[in-house]
């Protein structure tokens, strides 16, 4: 007979044989989530006011002759995960048979492409093909070190982007609208800083996004958003912001005030504020998120930026984790 420890065990084995199949398939998950985004699934169930049948969901995608069991197979996984509810009801002929009717979750609502929110163009950036890319990578720059946007495009992500207009768009549009999520929740909590400021510039502000937002709500202060030519070439309008194409590590505009908003790449929130050359003194602030306020040295200065400064960590957090490396000066304080 098999003792209690051997019977534990096989379980436990058998369990980790488990977990390793379904690591193996965990981009499933992901695919499925774009599938949605570009099927607009969501949209389809939102513009009718409530949960539908399959077959009204396949007369809403963009296709002609939709693959219906297809499609069931891939709600099916969706509403596995959470994306959908599905609920069984009588057919309305009146016979033995139900019909599924699939419904939005707090998930698929963040999926809808024509809400203020919308995390959909988010999803189709980080899982299109030149995204997923990198991954591929992992196991090498462990090796040889490196960045693996790099390895895997023979460029950083800012010459690919460049060279690059659908990938230019998709990579502005998925920031964008991460961005106006966090914007929409930060910049009502954050009065003191921009009461007091007439000018902010937004380096690496990307379309634009975050500073109108600011200005939205403080319209006393001017805007500009700072990013490469070939972004601010694809920017919107918007009400008190003035577009400027640069190279950051060249110089910047004037300004009150410097805005960086990024992609927060490390796991300890840094601890201190970091002043350099201005002579000025800062509250210090806990790091709550992704937000980087820098305040210019010199408000009547050239905008141009000088030489050291920032250590290797402060220049990381300004470079994306995609392998920007020159170095640059300002005056940073992380709210
Ligand atoms: C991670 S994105 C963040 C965009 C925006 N701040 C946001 O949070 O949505 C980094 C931005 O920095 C810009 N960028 C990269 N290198 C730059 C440079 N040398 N000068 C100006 N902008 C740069 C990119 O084009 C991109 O828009």
């Amino acid at each position: 007979m098999e003792s209690v420890k051997e019977v534990n065990e096989e379980e436990g084995s058998l369990r980790g044989q488990a977990q390793v199949w379904q690591l193996m398939f965990g981009f499933a998950d992901s695919m499925a989530l774009k599938s949605a985004v570009e099927l607009r699934l969501a949209d389809i169930i939102h513009s009718h006011g409530g949960p539908i049948t399959l077959s009204q969901i396949a007369s809403g995608i963009d296709s002609s002759s939709p693959d219906i069991p297809y499609l069931a197979r891939l709600m099916r996984m969706l509403v596995r995960k959470g994306i959908f509810t599905a609920n069984d009801h009588p057919s309305s002929d009146g016979g033995d048979d139900h019909q599924t009717e699939y419904g939005l979750t707090h998930i698929s609502k963040w999926l809808l492409h024509d809400s203020e929110l919308s995390l959909a163009p988010m999803v189709v950036m980080e899982n299109n093909p030149w995204q997923l890319a990198p991954w591929h990578y992992l196991a090498n720059c462990v090796k040889q070190g490196g960045i693996a946007f790099e390895k895997a495009h023979g460029c950083n992500m800012w010459d690919f982007a460049s060279r690059n207009p659908e990938f230019n768009k998709i990579f502005n549009d998925g920031l964008a609208s991460a961005t106006k999520i966090v914007m929409t929740a930060f910049v009502p909590q954050y009065k003191d800083g921009f009461d007091t400021i007439q000018s902010l510039v937004d380096v690496g502000g990307g379309t634009g996004g975050a500073i109108a937002e600011i200005v939205k709500i403080y319209p006393h202060i001017k805007g500009i958003n700072f990013d490469l030519p070939h972004v601010v070439a694809t920017a919107p309008d918007y009400d008190g912001v003035s577009h400027v194409g640069g190279n950051m590590f060249e110089s910047i505009p004037n300004g009150d005030a410097v805005f960086m908003k990024r992609e927060a790449e490390e796991s300890e929130p840094p601890s201190a504020v970091n002043l350099v050359g201005g002579g000025r003194e800062a509250d210090t602030h806990e790091m709550t998120g992704e937000i980087n306020l820098m305040v210019s040295s010199e408000r009547s200065g050239s905008g141009q930026v000088g030489r050291g400064g920032f250590d290797e960590e402060e220049e990381q957090q300004i470079c994306s984790s995609t392998g920007s490396t020159s170095r640059s000066d300002a005056n940073l304080i992380r709210i």
